[in-house]
């Protein structure tokens, strides 16, 4: 059966009471309306708000996620979190090489390569993100951006198993800007990260899920989950109201 995975990604947003209020509504909306058994849902609050958030999912469905992470385990690098510190909360998920960070903090691929390792060592699944500028795309550059940040982000990172990895398709001019990429720009792109993804990693590709992210939404959420290789959503804003939230991961299979 499809396996779908739809994730908030609730950005710089709720304090420690504001995201436990926003994470018990998520939770009493999924069991009152829980979506079919293929569909998981994360949510990935900031880190000071990961125990409040975490402490309302405890019965739920959902699955936490962190944000970022530290490429080394342990050390002297003040302000920084570690990966197995993010496990010990108990995440499931880490998002990593937004291009909010790629952009406003300089994360490079190497940079996110090593993150992506320190995330797997520790046990958690990275949601690798990849995705072009307006320029890349106008400049017909999309697949050849999305071929480096693959090639590069997972450069030498072995996968024991497909459900170890997962890659967010977010084209960074849908990002926050209220206009996603269509179905097709959507599908497109997702099969073109499928087959290079066989190409590093055979078989066990075919189950990596595969999301979409940027202004999805209730209303274009059913197209994009359509697709063949579009396998859930990396929601940002959308994600921060629980009933649209909740209705795209009812939208999956619909
Ligand atoms: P958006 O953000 O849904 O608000 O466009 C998606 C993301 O940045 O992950």
């Amino acid at each position: 059966m499809r396996q779908y995975l739809i994730a908030g990604n609730w950005k710089m947003n709720t304090d420690p009471v504001e995201a436990a209020e926003l994470a018990a509504e998520i939770a009493a909306l999924l069991s009152a309306r829980p979506p079919d058994d293929n569909v998981s849902v994360a949510l990935c609050p900031p880190f000071t708000s990961l125990v409040s958030a975490g402490a309302k999912l405890k019965e739920s469905k959902a699955l936490l996620g962190a944000q970022n992470c530290h490429h080394e385990a342990a050390g002297a690098f003040t302000g920084e979190i570690a990966a197995p510190m993010l496990a010990a909360l108990g995440c499931t998920y880490v998002i990593l090489g937004h291009s909010e960070r790629r952009r406003y903090c300089g994360e490079s691929d190497s940079d996110i390569r090593q993150k992506i390792a320190a995330a797997m060592a520790a046990g958690l699944t990275p949601i690798y993100c990849v995705g072009e500028t307006l320029e890349e795309r106008q400049a017909e550059q999309t697949l050849t951006v999305i071929e480096r940040q693959l090639r590069r982000g997972l450069d030498s990172i072995a996968l024991p198993d497909a459900s170890r990895l997962v890659v967010a398709y977010e084209p960074v001019w849908a990002i926050g800007s209220g206009l996603a990429a269509s179905a097709e720009q959507a599908q497109e792109v997702h099969a073109f990260i499928r087959a290079e993804l066989g190409a590093m990693y055979g078989e066990k590709s075919e189950s990596i899920l595969l999301l979409y992210g940027g202004s999805m939404k209730a209303s274009n959420a059913p197209a994009l989950l359509a697709k063949p290789d579009v396998n859930g959503g990396l929601i940002g804003g959308a994600s921060l109201d629980a009933n649209t939230f909740v209705a795209i991961a009812q939208a999956c299979g619909s």
